[in-house]
């Protein structure tokens, strides 16, 4: 996209308030209001008001100029057209204020302030000229020579002055300010999870983390492992951070009984899975090929439902990565002792724990993996995702602003991933099931009456598909409505073609449809005593349907089976949509 070279405009050395409330034009038509795929218009029609959370699967393909062509002079008057975008800027350093704990009812506040130091003005950031990519290795392969340096690096980080921004610590209340209610938004918690700027706030961060340590052993060459838990080698917790408490690497706040070789589950929902280790490993390799393939054909299903500058936070989403295995494997570290869930079960304190940046790395990789795949498999198109900013102190102490455009390509970063495996790309899910269930489960209540449902135990019922046809580059998605109590910690799988006596302890086959989890986090104001969060959560399910053979069904029988916290959250609606990416 031609947008991301287009120059900024807005000088990083004017803290722009991010609680102004835009005063642009643009309020006077939402251009991916105007550009709906034709599916959508219908639906908008039958149901006489607007849904923005689907709304946005079509605005991947926007490119907001060609809207303010095709709205003729309306805007003809504004010199830059960027200033329509609703992007979001750069935080004020200056507003940042008190951090919330994520999961606690009463928004009790972190006991320390998550703010970083403000030292001096904010410069636009160059990326600096590199002859040679760095290479990030698996975690699991690394030598003797690159543990020292990496224990080394992060030792001097720990012992650097606590007001250092640099210092360990700091760089770890980076991530508690930007998730944690720290920075406003439009007077709302600023929030990147749960939205479109996860995949780039945290490529950004382990950037500038991964920079540091670099100064602090002078070694330009040096990166950070990446935790390999989509292959089978890397599946349990890498022994360099399950040393004992000598190593700067280590962590007491973890689950003790995740240590030692034991098999992760990248689907963990706060209890352990009844499947063997080998069915644990299949089931992983099942998850991560649903989230990577299956239920990620589009960008935003993909990377996260927008988020812009209005932060309207109600119509956000997570992406498929984000969601699982990257939430459960929080929690799968996280020490469950703990009130909180620290380090790694709550966003206050997870990067407290050094292996949150090896599992986001791996995260990162996933992002770099994704576009490989093929399809529709490409960065978000949208200016307003591109645009945003973000604030960070680099290697010199210099608070830097950064972009999205800018960090989309990893190479273009000066780092790149050693090779290893990814048996998911070939783990398509085989059929169990042999006969359709819909014939004999007369019982089973229509999508029509079933809602809203507390899914506090597994719920049947079939869902009328809106179209059974769509062309080769549309996708069918199931979304499910979802209100839930956004402290707590919640996981639902969903199945397809399975009835009460459903098998949810192996998910390698194809009636398994994908799961939602949500780790506790807060995007309310303060003021707001309810936690209770909406969103859509869309599976994308026409590979699913085909291999079921129930692509010309028109009911599908759709079982949800509760693993956590089920009572915590409501399924008010189940219907399905074709949309083009
Ligand atoms: Cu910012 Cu893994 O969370």
């Amino acid at each position: 996209m031609a947008t991301s070279t287009h120059p900024i405009i807005i000088s990083c050395t004017n803290n722009i308030s991010l609680s102004t409330k835009s005063s642009s034009p643009r309020n006077v038509s939402r251009p991916s209001q105007i550009f709906l795929n034709p599916s959508r218009a219908i639906k908008i029609r039958s149901e006489g008001r607007e849904n923005p959370d689907t709304d946005s699967l079509s605005s991947a393909k926007l490119d907001r100029r060609n809207v303010l062509l095709g709205l003729g002079g309306l805007y003809a008057a504004t010199s830059n057209p960027l200033a329509l975008a609703d992007y979001i800027k750069a935080p004020d350093i200056n507003s940042c204020g008190t951090a919330i704990i994520s999961n606690t009812q009463n928004k009790e506040p972190v006991p320390y302030s998550c703010c970083p130091p403000t030292l001096g003005p904010c410069v636009p950031y160059k990326i600096p000229t590199f002859s040679k990519l760095n290479v990030r290795p698996a975690a699991h392969a690394v030598d003797d020579d690159y543990l020292n340096k990496y224990k080394t690096a992060i030792q001097r980080m720990k012992d650097l002055p606590a007001d250092d921004p640099r210092n360990f610590y700091q760089q770890a209340n980076v991530h508690c300010a930007y998730c944690n209610e720290a920075y406003k938004l439009n007077d709302k918690p600023y929030q990147i999870h749960y939205t479109w700027l996860f995949f780039p706030f945290h490529r950004w961060y382990l950037y500038f983390y991964e920079r540091i340590l670099q100064s602090l052993i002078d070694d330009p060459t040096f990166t950070l492992p990446y935790w390999n838990w989509d292959n089978p080698q890397g599946m349990i917790l890498p022994e360099i951070f399950d040393d004992d408490e000598s190593s700067p690497l280590y962590d007491k706040s973890r689950n003790q009984d995740h240590r030692k070789g034991y098999v992760m589950d990248l689907a963990y929902a706060g209890e352990e899975t009844k499947a063997s280790e080998f069915q644990t490993v299949k089931n992983n390799l099942a998850v991560m090929y649903r989230q990577m393939l299956t239920n990620a054909p589009c960008p935003l299903l993909f990377f996260g439902k927008p988020l812009r500058n209005d932060n309207d936070f109600e119509h956000s989403g997570m992406g498929t990565i984000e969601n699982v295995p990257h939430n459960s494997i929080h929690r799968w570290v996280g020490d469950p002792t703990e009130a909180h869930h620290e380090d790694m079960g709550n966003f206050y304190s997870a990067a407290k724990d050094p292996v949150f940046y090896c599992h986001h790395s791996n995260v990162d990789r996933m992002w770099t993996l994704w576009k490989t795949l093929g399809g529709n498999r490409k960065d978000i198109a949208d200016p307003d995702w591109l645009q945003t900013e973000f604030l960070f102190y680099d290697e010199t102490k210099t608070l830097v602003k950064v972009k999205v455009a800018d960090c989309v390509d990893n190479e273009k970063l000066g780092y790149t991933f050693q090779k290893m495996p990814t048996p998911w790309e070939n783990f398509k899910p085989t059929r169990k099931r042999k006969t359709k269930l819909r014939s004999t489960t007369a019982s089973v209540p229509p999508s029509t009456t079933a809602f809203p449902v507390n899914l506090c135990n597994i719920t049947t019922l079939y869902v009328t598909r809106a179209s059974t046809s769509k062309t080769a580059s549309q996708e069918e998605l199931l979304d499910l409505d979802l209100e839930y109590d956004d402290t707590q910690f919640i996981r639902f799988d969903v199945f397809v073609n399975e009835d009460y006596d459903v098998n949810t302890v192996e998910l390698d086959r194809v009636e398994y449809a994908g799961s939602f989890s949500n780790l506790a986090h807060v995007h309310k104001p303060h003021i707001t005593t309810s936690s209770t969060t909406k969103t859509t959560f869309s599976l994308a399910i026409s590979e699913l349907l085909q291999d079921s053979g129930l692509q010309d069904d028109d009911k599908i029988l759709v079982c949800l089976v509760p693993r956590a916290g089920g009572c915590y959250l409501n399924v008010n609606k189940a219907s399905t949509q074709i949309v083009d990416c």
